[in-house]
């Protein structure tokens, strides 16, 4: 029988439908060509749905989309609502609904004029970095008392579970060992100024006793975003909680040429996982035909490994990263190519490994 796939796909807000726009047409080409077979379905969650709704992510659609196997996300914020609101009702919603508990961001460099490091190409930077994505600050345990008013006090916590931190460490050393580079993790903290990280040290120790393979490297997250810039080449991969990588993420994007080409998985393994852009909305490129729709294909890439589908997801990375090499895409900023420009010369590179009837 023809393997079949069920994707939900959310285009969002902003430039979100445009880049979803030609990341789907890559995903229908490559399903094509590696001959499998696709159900797309399209929900309209973001800031018009909630406008003229009242209506962010309800639980009957959070039931409908964990039905799917995978979920394309484009983007979620809108200026026209406060600050974070969709954000944290659809994005932060469907990773904790669904349990979605690595954050997977691939930093890699595909030619050496798109890093601001001086002296640093593709060989030095070729890393990934595991996000918690369930835990941490992020939970919304707090509130303001008394806002307002000069005795205002704000309160967060920071939670972490022994479950859940190590969960995610074994996922990250199975990722290393499949990996095979330099087969060492890093695990980025801040245990020497926050007490309650001595959890995720005690559990790397412990855990690791399971991996003798794999060395166990250590950075405070300080530390690390300085040696993620001097020094990218120590990485082979990172784990952290989720606030450090929330930052460290970004500076990653960076190092491997910026917004435009930066990808992630918000990934349970063997479940339904959500895979986007890691740049937001920007809203002031909306409609204009100019945002860069290379990192959401680059997330469609990660979606078809996900799926299993893994040479499609190698016909569309190695179409996007021969594109930059050959210097057909010699910029990745906002308005240097147009969204539809880079969507078909995508297309057009996906299509030439096509097998031609008859040869
Ligand atoms: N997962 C998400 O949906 C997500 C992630 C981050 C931010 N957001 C939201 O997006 C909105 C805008 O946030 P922001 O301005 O801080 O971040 P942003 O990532 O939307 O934009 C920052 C800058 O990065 C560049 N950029 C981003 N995407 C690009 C692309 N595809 N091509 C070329 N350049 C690109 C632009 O210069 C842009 O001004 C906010 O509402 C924010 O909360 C959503």
């Amino acid at each position: 029988m023809a393997r079949a796939h069920r994707i939900a796909v959310l285009g969002g807000d902003g430039i979100g439908p445009e880049v979803t726009r030609e990341a789907v047409a890559t995903l229908q080409l490559a399903s094509e060509i590696e001959g499998f077979s696709l159900e797309l379905r399209d929900y309209p969650f973001g800031a018009e749905h909630y406008l003229k709704t009242g209506e962010t992510l309800p639980p009957s659609a959070l039931v409908e989309l964990g039905d799917h196997d995978a979920i394309l996300v484009g983007a979620i914020g809108d200026p026209r609502v406060p600050v974070g609101y969709l954000e944290r009702a659809i994005i932060a919603g469907i990773r904790f609904g669904l349990d979605l508990y690595v954050n997977l961001r691939p930093v890699k460099l595909f030619a050496e004029h798109l890093c601001p490091l001086k002296g640093k190409g593709p060989k030095d930077v070729d890393l990934v970095v595991v996000r918690e994505n369930t835990e941490d600050v992020y939970v919304g345990i707090g509130g303001l008392f008394k806002k307002g008013t000069p005795d205002e006090i704000a309160l967060q916590e920071m939670i972490f579970t022994r479950k859940g931190v190590e969960r995610v460490l074994r996922y990250s050393f199975d990722l290393c060992r499949k990996r095979g580079r330099a087969k060492k993790l890093t695990m980025v903290d801040k245990a020497n100024a926050v007490a309650a990280m001595d959890l995720w040290t005690r559990a790397f120790e412990e855990v690791g006793q399971d991996y003798p393979d794999i060395t166990r490297d250590h950075a405070y997250i300080d530390a690390a975003c300085m040696w993620m810039v001097k020094n990218p080449e120590s990485f082979d991969v990172a784990v952290t909680p989720n606030i450090f990588g929330d930052i460290i993420t970004d500076l990653g994007a960076m190092v491997q040429g910026g917004m435009g080409i930066a990808a992630s998985g918000n990934i349970h393994p063997g479940k339904v996982s959500m895979f986007e852009p890691i740049h937001g909305s920007a809203p002031k490129y909306r409609g204009q035909n100019k945002a860069n729709p290379l990192a959401t294909i680059m997330a469609v890439s990660m979606l078809l490994e996900h799926l299993g589908e893994v040479p499609a997801s190698r016909t569309v990375a190695n179409a996007v990263a021969g594109l930059i090499q050959d210097g057909r895409i010699h910029s990745l900023q906002a308005g240097v190519h147009g969204t539809d420009e880079l969507g078909s010369m995508v297309a057009a590179e996906v299509e030439a490994v096509r097998p031609v009837a008859g040869r």
